[in-house]
């Protein structure tokens, strides 16, 4: 059995990964061209060639330009069901999905609009293939607080629909003590949290995270590492990270695959989970991350079962719904 066969045939979690990052190129010009939105590029291979990045910005710029092509329910529908039929397709039973409304919002497109087209794209996921997932709103740390807030106030009419809420977008400069009420809040409403922290950032974000944001799950992590304390409570407590290689390789986080800090998160006892993070705009799903990590690593099959077992223990999922999934 070669590695490929070996990890598609893996029943996985995929844990992090950014709905408005999973727009294909095609699907980019499709809906520019369908919703009239100007973009710079003409073709394919010209978005493929634009997609080099040497940090998180580069990367967030062209991002959140690729929004704007985001307009009716239709198109976050289709957007989302193309990232699910394609996880399906990686073996992933199930998914807990990014979404960043503030990103749409912010240019007038309604929340009501945008939860439509995703939830009606999660429920036909489930009905065709059998796949779950779940939907966790990211707050943009670039933005204040307050702004944060109102996202929580005006996703009321959803709260029953919503797995949680997490923290992206640019992370130096914004470390997570800027939104502990917010975290709070979210914690007091019964929702799960998770924060982006030490991808670009210091361990000491990763530590406020846990500490200030008391959160379920990190989202990255990787800069846990320079502090070995650190470490040890998130391995002792269990607290899951959510590695996205092929990501911080992309936005060189990491300079080479070869020195990715993920066989050393493992042997330190850590959660470790596998994830695509913006697969579109990285270059590959779950099953390509799984992939570059075994061959940069030379991970052996015991160990790519782990990360899938650990995907499942790491997912916010019921005992019952993790029975089902398996
Ligand atoms: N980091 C921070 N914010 C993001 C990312 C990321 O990798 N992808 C989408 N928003
Ligand atoms: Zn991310």
């Amino acid at each position: 059995m070669t590695p490929e066969q070996f990890i598609a045939g893996l029943p996985k979690a995929e844990l992090h990964m950014h709905i408005e990052g999973s727009i294909e190129p095609a699907l980019m010009l499709a809906l520019a061209r369908r919703n009239g939105v100007a973009i710079r590029w003409q073709t394919e291979a010209e978005l493929r060639d634009a997609y080099r990045f040497t940090r998180l910005q580069d990367f967030l710029d062209l991002y959140y330009d690729g929004c704007r092509v985001l307009l009716q329910v239709a198109d976050f529908h289709e957007v989302t069901r193309d990232y699910l039929r394609r996880a399906h397709a990686d073996g992933v039973r199930h998914a807990e999905m990014f979404l960043g409304p503030q990103g749409h919002t912010m240019r007038g497109v309604p929340l009501a609009v945008v939860m439509q087209g995703v939830l009606s794209a999660m429920e036909a996921a489930e009905a065709e293939d059998g796949i779950t997932s779940g939907l966790i709103l990211v707050a943009q740390r670039h933005r204040s607080e307050e702004e944060a807030m109102a996202l929580l106030a005006e996703a009321e009419p959803w709260y029953g629909r919503i797995l949680g809420f997490g923290l992206g977008g640019a992370e130096l400069g914004h470390p997570p003590s800027k939104f502990e009420r917010f975290f709070a809040r979210c914690r007091e409403l019964g929702f799960k949290v998770t924060a982006h922290a030490g991808e670009e950032g210091p361990a000491a974000y990763v530590r406020e995270a846990v500490e200030l944001l008391q959160v379920d799950r990190l989202d990255h992590g990787n800069a846990c590492l320079e502090d070995a304390a650190l470490v040890k409570e998130l391995s002792l407590r269990r607290i899951p990270l959510t590695v996205c290689p092929l990501s911080n390789l992309k936005l060189q986080v990491v300079t080479d695959m070869a020195v990715h800090p993920l066989k050393q998160l493992m042997d330190a006892g850590l959660c470790v989970t596998v994830n695509s993070d913006d697969p579109s705009y990285f270059g590959g799903y779950v099953n390509d991350n799984y992939l570059a990590c075994q061959q940069a690593l030379g991970l052996t099959q015991a160990e790519l079962a782990q990360l899938a077992r650990q995907s499942f223990e790491a997912a916010f999922m019921t005992e019952a719904q993790r029975a089902q999934a398996l």
